[in-house]
């Protein structure tokens, strides 16, 4: 099969017919996320000709009715608007609900029928990807019933046709959960099988970092620790936590948002060259990144990982409230909404340099980026007066604002001749003038080709909650006494600002 990065475009390549069954068809992530790319993917010609969705959820609702759902979310939430009511006319007809309980045999039996009847009608030859858009915690009871009725297949026995289980996050709540959660997923379920989303990677921004550090010649040999003081990833957000108090406290940011899409993100910045582009060599490199992060010694965790959440304040000059006054949120909670960190990945190519990684809600504004900052050039010429020139940063924008810029000293026009540092920037949005697809788009069209290299394998997250653990364990210890600790529409906690600057460096100004 050919590699998702090599192709020049997105095209309709042989894709097998199928049927989705989403679980947890009424809620949120498929309202604002699953159909809009459902829709998106139908829209330019990349579903498979023969395929059919089916939404499993357990309110009573009838066919009608989901597709009006559908519809509707769609036309709220969907990249291309408005909708293309006579493409939709059409595409509806393969939208179908199935209501049932999560842990019922009655509605697996029954979904098992439906199916089958689907794939008389629509030739999907018994093909499946069951997506599980619902709480982690019914994971395990609905891939256990997809085994026992014959949806999920033993790929040892059914070689004819394939069916693949795609898994929100978080993949479990720590170390010993998400290994707790493999164990009992395996027992039913062939790695192969298994597609766990991290949606950062389906973002084309993150897939490019991939082909920026090695299709291009000139970054390779810079990208050590001879040449490169710092690096930075950021993940800010303006929003709070919404309406999904609930979650955000079993949660928290580490388990949300750095646990996953952060170490995504360092993981790729950091990887040596694949030896090919396949899933099992890109992932292998992955994983060493994460396998070569120094653990944090006991005395290490107060000056390199500093935790905050929210208090009242202003975004965009609106008055917003703190995460405590939040929609079910404890009026005492001690749940992290931000969080700043310093590594060390402990390679040859990396030894010395501070990764420094912070992520957080309510900021002043939404912005990911990952920046390089590089050594300074030796200080015998052009030194301005005891000042030290800029040092060049290549920052590589995730989102929004896609793009890449390098910042580089200039000589500003005159006799004066001061220097004046510069930046060369490159925006996808004005060169290639399209809107990108979805992160969600992506990565349903893989699964369904059955390519999970944009996808996080069990020893990844396995190794990500190994680095992790220690500080949740630690936090547990140490309740904070200063929460909150930083006011909405600032960058975080002070603490954050001291611990970068004690090692003579500051956070970037996005
Ligand atoms: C989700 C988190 O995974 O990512 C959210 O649960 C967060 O809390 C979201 O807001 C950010 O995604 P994006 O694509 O908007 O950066």
């Amino acid at each position: 099969m050919q590699h998702p990065l090599e192709e020049a475009g997105r095209s309709s390549r042989n894709i097998d017919p199928c049927v989705l069954v989403i679980f947890g068809a009424t809620g949120d992530l498929t309202g604002r996320k699953l159909s809009p790319a459902l829709y998106n993917l139908g829209r330019e010609g990349m579903l498979p000709p023969n395929f059919a969705c089916v939404g499993f959820a357990r309110r009573e609702k009838t066919h009608q009715q989901f597709r009006e759902e559908v519809k509707s979310d769609i036309s709220t939430y969907s990249r291309v608007k408005p909708i293309d009511e006579k493409f939709w006319t059409h595409f509806q007809e393969q939208f179908f609900y199935h209501q049932s309980d999560f842990d019922k045999d009655e509605g697996y039996a029954a979904l098992a029928t439906f199916l089958n009847q689907l794939d008389a009608r629509f030739a999907t030859r018994g093909n499946r990807v069951f997506y599980l858009s619902v709480q982690p915690k019914y994971f395990p009871i609905i891939i256990e019933k997809l085994k026992k009725h014959g949806l999920a297949y033993d790929i040892h026995q059914t070689t004819d046709k394939w069916s693949r289980v795609i898994i929100e996050k978080p993949f479990g709540h720590d170390s010993d959960s998400a290994a707790q959660l493999q164990k009992e997923i395996s027992k039913h379920l062939d790695e192969t099988q298994i597609y766990r989303i991290d949606h950062y990677l389906g973002k084309e921004t993150v897939q490019n970092l991939l082909v920026f550090r090695f299709a291009n010649s000139i970054f390779e040999s810079l990208w050590n620790y001879k040449h490169i003081d710092h690096v930075q990833i950021t993940v800010a957000e303006d929003i709070g936590i919404g309406t999904r108090g609930h979650f955000f406290e079993e949660e928290g940011l580490l388990r949300d948002i750095v646990q996953n899409h952060m170490m995504q993100l360092l993981s790729l910045v950091a990887m040596e060259p694949p030896v090919n582009l396949s899933a099992t060599a890109i992932r292998d490199e992955k994983v060493k990144v994460l396998q070569s992060i120094r653990p944090w010694a006991a005395q290490d965790f107060e000056t390199s990982v500093i935790r905050g959440q929210y208090g009242p304040g202003f975004i965009n000059g609106e008055k917003v409230i703190g995460y405590r006054q939040e929609k079910d949120v404890a009026p005492s909670s001690n749940i992290e909404t931000y969080l700043a960190m310093r590594l060390f990945i402990d390679n040859w190519r990396w030894a010395g340099v501070p990764f420094y990684l912070r992520g957080g809600k309510r900021l002043p504004k939404r912005g990911t980026e990952i920046a390089i900052t590089f050594k300074d050039a030796p200080g015998v010429l052009f030194q301005q007066r005891g000042k030290r020139n800029d040092p060049n940063v290549l920052a590589m924008r995730i989102q929004p604002d896609e793009g890449i810029s390098m910042k580089i000293n200039c000589k500003v026009p005159g006799p004066s001749s001061p220097i004046q540092p510069v930046k060369m920037d490159f925006r996808y949005g004005s060169y290639f003038g399209q809107t990108p697809p979805e992160a969600y788009e992506r990565l349903i069209w893989d699964c369904i080709l059955g390519d999970s290299t944009l996808f996080a394998r069990s020893d990844e997250v396995a190794q990500s909650w190994h680095i992790l653990t220690p500080v949740l364990e630690e936090w547990a210890r140490k309740k904070p006494q200063d929460f909150p600790n930083y006011a909405s529409g600032t960058w975080g906690p002070k603490a954050a600002d001291e611990m970068i600057g004690k090692d003579g460096r500051a956070w970037r100004i996005l």
